[in-house]
């Protein structure tokens, strides 16, 4: 299968093309990613150097820039998985714009060209914040209404629905998968799990906003990668798939996890202001995905914990680069009067 994966160089992206190139010897990878401060080509040294190298190929290049992704679909792909996305929520309060431009009329613009190539299978890769926030009991389902509070999630709601009417409409093939928050190797280091771990290692104050008792369901990044390499091959196109992890844990919960883990004491935790518009709960039902495909997460959170733990400790120089110049500059506007 000749696959077209957008947003590769980011974190989920980057291991889902480890993942299929190692999992499915026949499989080729192009690679499109503009490289935003969160697209990074160390993430993926080992695959462009390694024994797959000659069935990947890095394009750098925006999803919304329609000339360049015509150009690109001529050349014939049996697959689209769009991972490329401005992803962090924060950032979409500080400032929506490029949430919509790339979120919603980069996958216009793929939809577009999947359409007139006649691509055979187009993977969107949506999120659980959808949804909108749950109150202290039940699940996400797929027939969950869309109800997103923040930017990011509304502009990742504008793309499900653009998706769904390409399939509606034209029947382009499509799939829609929504995750809930994935944790693992090679995450940008403004997301919870990866900030805290980098902070603590640092002897820096762990910002957690408001009580900290808001619960995410968390996944270890492989299981979501396999997770969506099953739903290329044998999803059913028009559907929506949930996929979640079982783990439902508080950010307090998290928090003390690290620190625990890593040694360090619990007075490196600083309650600050609130995130706006900051959901209470996300839980998620992933039993459609599990009995019809027969998939099933294999990494519980204390496993998936200390293999992130492990691999941050044993990758000092890549997030260190990264925390620096633009990075700094978001985090000291940011945090800098929550701290
Ligand atoms: P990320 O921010 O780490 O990576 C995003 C990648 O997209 C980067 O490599 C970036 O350079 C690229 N990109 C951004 N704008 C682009 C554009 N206009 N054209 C081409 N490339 C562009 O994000 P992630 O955490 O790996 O998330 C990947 C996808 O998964 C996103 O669509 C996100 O909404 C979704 N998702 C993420 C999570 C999570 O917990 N991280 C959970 C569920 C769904
Ligand atoms: O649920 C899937 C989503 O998970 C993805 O669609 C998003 O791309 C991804 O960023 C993630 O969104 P969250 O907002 O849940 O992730 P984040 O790591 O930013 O925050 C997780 C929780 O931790 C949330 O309740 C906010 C809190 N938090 C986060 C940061 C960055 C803090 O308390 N302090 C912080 O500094």
């Amino acid at each position: 299968m000749k696959l077209l994966v957008t947003g590769g160089a980011g974190f989920i992206g980057s291991n889902f093309i480890r993942y299929v190139l190692t999992t499915y010897k026949e499989w080729t990878v192009v690679n499109l990613d503009k490289l935003t401060y969160a697209g990074n080509l160390e993430n993926l040294v080992d695959v462009a150097q390694g024994a797959s190298a000659d069935r990947y190929r890095f394009i750098r290049g925006d999803i919304a820039d329609r000339a360049l992704v015509e150009e690109i679909f001529s050349t014939g792909f049996d697959a689209v998985i769009n991972f490329a996305a401005e992803s962090h929520v924060d950032r979409s309060i500080d400032n929506a714009h490029v949430f919509i431009q790339t979120n919603v009329l980069g996958t216009q613009v793929l939809l577009d060209s999947a359409l007139r190539h006649k691509v055979q299978r187009f993977v969107q890769i949506s999120t659980d914040e959808v949804y909108g926030s749950l109150g202290p009991e039940g699940y996400f389902t797929e027939t969950t209404p869309l109800a997103p509070n923040s930017p990011y999630s509304a502009s990742k709601a504008g793309a499900d629905l653009l998706v769904r009417a390409y399939y509606e409409t034209f029947r382009l093939p499509t799939i829609i998968t929504r995750c809930s928050n994935n944790y693992g190797p090679y995450q940008f280091p403004e997301k919870l799990i990866p900030l805290f771990i980098t902070n603590a290692l640092h002897d820096q104050p762990l910002p957690l906003y408001g009580d900290g008792l808001n619960v995410r369901d968390w996944i270890y990044v492989e299981d979501h990668c396999a997770a969506i390499a099953l739903i290329l091959e044998r999803g059913r196109p028009g559907e929506v798939y949930n996929i979640g992890g079982n783990s439902e844990k508080t950010n307090i919960e998290i928090t003390r996890a690290i620190l625990h883990r890593l040694g360090k004491p619990e007075s490196l935790i600083r309650y600050v202001t609130d995130r706006p518009g900051h959901d209470r709960r996300y839980a998620i039902d992933s039993s459609k995905l599990q009995r019809e495909l027969g998939w099933a997460p294999r990494y519980d959170f204390a496993t998936g914990i200390d293999r992130t733990i492990r691999w941050y400790l044993e990758n000092t120089a890549w997030w260190q680069r990264i925390k620096t110049g633009e990075y700094l500059d978001f985090y000291n506007r940011w945090y800098g009067n929550r701290i």
